[in-house]
């Protein structure tokens, strides 16, 4: 196990070194998603779903692809609204409708290798996103890419974040036992992202040297209205003896907050530590209340801009990275870095979702 994080540190601390890389070219980047010189060539129609508009971080990678076309493409965006079903149509749709590329937030994540059926007897290019296929599918097309993370180095970030703070904050341990107290508010089952966040952030706080005890952990789907009901119950159930609240999404932890305010917290001393990912703005202004400890900021505007880029570039024929400063890994996967995210500096994160 602890070869393993390693490696998986390891591998961040390549990506944070692309991603300086990336940064200080991003402005003639931002500039111009794509190269001014292809503005008089024909614009090509990309076809876009999103899983659902009514996802909180989705609906801020969705305003990235749309601000990163400088109208040198016309881009056909699509609501799937949490229906696989739904989406394939919609990708039958677009091909039909004559599109020179496909940019894919799957619902299912098992369901790429249907779409890439699809983009295929086409002769499509597609590039999927945020929702990761198996690495064996996307290899069995070569006109399929993603854009995406390392979905454990969210986890992983938010386990030493944790760490840190619960040994800075020795009265974080309600009852004195040494042992932290945590419940867990889990993303979609079977995602990536939901699956390594939940795993890594918990080993890593164990790999800290921390002693930890699971109260509850149940899926609250990324959804605050859910993430909400879950808290209420667990406090009903366990009241004080919850002494930390683990989240793979700021939508839940927002929920979690929401349920603490109204039980009482951040009232006359009553505090509870609150961990989320993906620092969207609501979270940024709990964290600037006192109400939520940290976050892991889930960089929607780079992936947002990786997503156009790639879909442009083959829509127009040419290689993915051409003109760009991403690059792929051995699975042919743009990974936007995660970064840690807490009060002291929340400047950062704010700019990055501007
Ligand atoms: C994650 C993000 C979640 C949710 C999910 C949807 O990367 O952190 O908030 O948007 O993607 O697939
Ligand atoms: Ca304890």
């Amino acid at each position: 196990m602890k070869k393993l994080t390693a490696i998986l540190l390891i591998m961040m601390m390549v990506l944070s070194l692309t991603a300086c890389g990336s940064k200080t070219e991003a402005p003639a980047a931002d500039s111009g998603a794509a190269p001014a010189a292809e503005a008089s060539a024909e614009k090509p129609v990309i076809g876009v779903t999103i899983y659902k508009y009514d996802d909180n971080f989705m609906s801020f990678v969705r305003r990235a692809i749309d601000s990163s076309n400088n109208d040198v493409a016309t881009l056909e965006m699509n609501d799937s609204q949490n229906s696989q079903a739904t989406q394939n149509d919609q990708v039958d749709t677009m091909i039909s409708k004559g599109a020179k590329a496909l940019a894919i937030n799957l619902v299912d994540p098992q369901a790429a290798s249907a779409i890439i059926t699809k983009a295929q007897a086409a002769n499509l290019p597609v590039v999927f996103f945020n929702k990761e296929p198996e690495a064996s599918v996307l290899a069995s097309y070569d006109k399929a890419w993603y854009v995406g993370t390392a979905s454990a180095e969210a986890g992983i970030i938010q386990g030493e974040m944790m760490a840190k703070m619960w040994t800075d904050n020795p009265t974080w341990d309600r009852n004195g036992d040494g042992i932290v107290q945590y419940v867990l508010l889990k993303g979609e089952p079977g995602h990536p992202d939901a699956e390594a966040r939940t795993k890594y952030a918990v080993d890593v706080m164990v790999e800290k040297g921390l002693k930890v005890e699971e109260l509850e952990l149940q899926t609250g789907m990324w959804d605050s209205v859910k993430g909400k009901e879950l808290m209420d119950g667990w406090i009903a159930k366990h009241g004080d003896a919850i002494e930390l609240v683990i989240t793979n999404n700021d939508g839940m932890a927002l929920g979690a907050i929401q349920s603490l305010n109204a039980n009482g917290y951040f009232d006359s001393g009553k505090y509870m530590p609150v961990f989320g990912v993906d620092a969207i703005p609501d979270a940024l202004e709990q964290i600037k209340a006192g109400k939520m400890a940290g976050t892991v900021l889930n960089d929607a505007k780079n992936q947002g801009k990786a997503t156009f880029e790639l879909a442009y570039n083959v829509a127009m024929g040419k290689d993915p990275l051409d003109g760009t400063t991403w690059k792929f890994d051995e699975n042919k996967a743009v990974r936007v870095p995660y970064v840690a995210v807490t009060i002291d500096n929340i400047a950062f994160a704010e700019e990055a979702y501007k």
